[in-house]
């Protein structure tokens, strides 16, 4: 288990480890699979996140779309969801998510900063002789079979960051690999050579007020 935290730093943290990564894989739905963990989508979500329970289903001009890139059918392996707070963006990839997921296919989902932290965490332990951390990171994130970057835009843009990512997005799109993609921004206000090769796949806005607010009916007030 120790390798296993080694090479995939901030795979395993946090989570119920069964022991499935060192006895054989036996399923148990009350458990994520390996395959489950190494996606680092919250499990809970795996019942509540499907197409049906989806609010509106079906009454989208997308929706048959993304019925079909949830089946692993698609012309460009990129999608964008744009879209104020609150409207779903992050609910939809998840549901896509666990529709790969259930055939076995693997994803990994980070927010954009999050993912940032994880290079840069294995990017200082290389400076200091461990060089695994970094490029495991870095190789899961442009080798997955479905990578979803969440918030687009929200992150710290240093220069570095900025290569970083575009190294990345750059990767999936040579090799023609899926992409989820999510922001609260516009294309036009994203890293100009990010938001083109996003362009190119499909763009999806999610309209409406935010989920959450409608949810309590109200914005609760604070209690002093
Ligand atoms: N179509 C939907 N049906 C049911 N619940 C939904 C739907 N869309 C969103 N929600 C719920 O509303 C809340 C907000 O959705 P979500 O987090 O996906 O929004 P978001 O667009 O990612 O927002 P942000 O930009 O703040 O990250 C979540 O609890 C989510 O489960
Ligand atoms: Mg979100």
């Amino acid at each position: 288990m120790n390798q296993w935290r080694r090479i995939m730093p901030g795979v395993f943290e946090n989570l119920p480890l069964s022991g499935c990564l060192n006895s054989g894989s036996e399923s148990n739905a009350d458990e994520p699979t390996l395959l489950e963990k190494l996606s680092l989508i919250p499990f809970h979500t795996k019942k509540t996140h499907s197409f049906d329970a989806w609010k509106h289903k079906g009454k989208e001009t997308w929706w048959q779309e993304i019925m079909e890139y949830a089946d692993g059918a698609y012309n460009h392996p990129f999608i964008t969801l744009l879209g104020g707070v609150g409207t779903g963006k992050t609910r939809l990839a998840w549901t896509i998510a666990w529709a790969w997921l259930n055939k076995g296919w693997s994803v990994l989902y980070y927010q954009v900063e999050e993912l940032l932290d994880a290079l840069r965490e294995g990017y200082s332990r290389w400076e200091k002789g461990d060089a695994e951390g970094y490029h495991v990171v870095l190789r899961h994130a442009q080798n997955t079979k479905l990578l979803i970057l969440d918030d687009f835009g929200a992150e710290h843009g240093t220069l570095w960051a900025k290569a970083k990512l575009d190294q990345i997005v750059d990767y999936r799109y040579v090799h023609q690999k899926p992409l989820i993609a999510t922001t609260n921004l516009t294309l036009e206000q994203l890293s100009e050579r990010i938001a083109d090769r996003l362009s190119e796949g499909t763009l999806i806005q999610l309209m409406g007020e935010s989920f959450r607010i409608n949810k309590g009916k109200s914005i609760p007030k604070a209690r002093k």
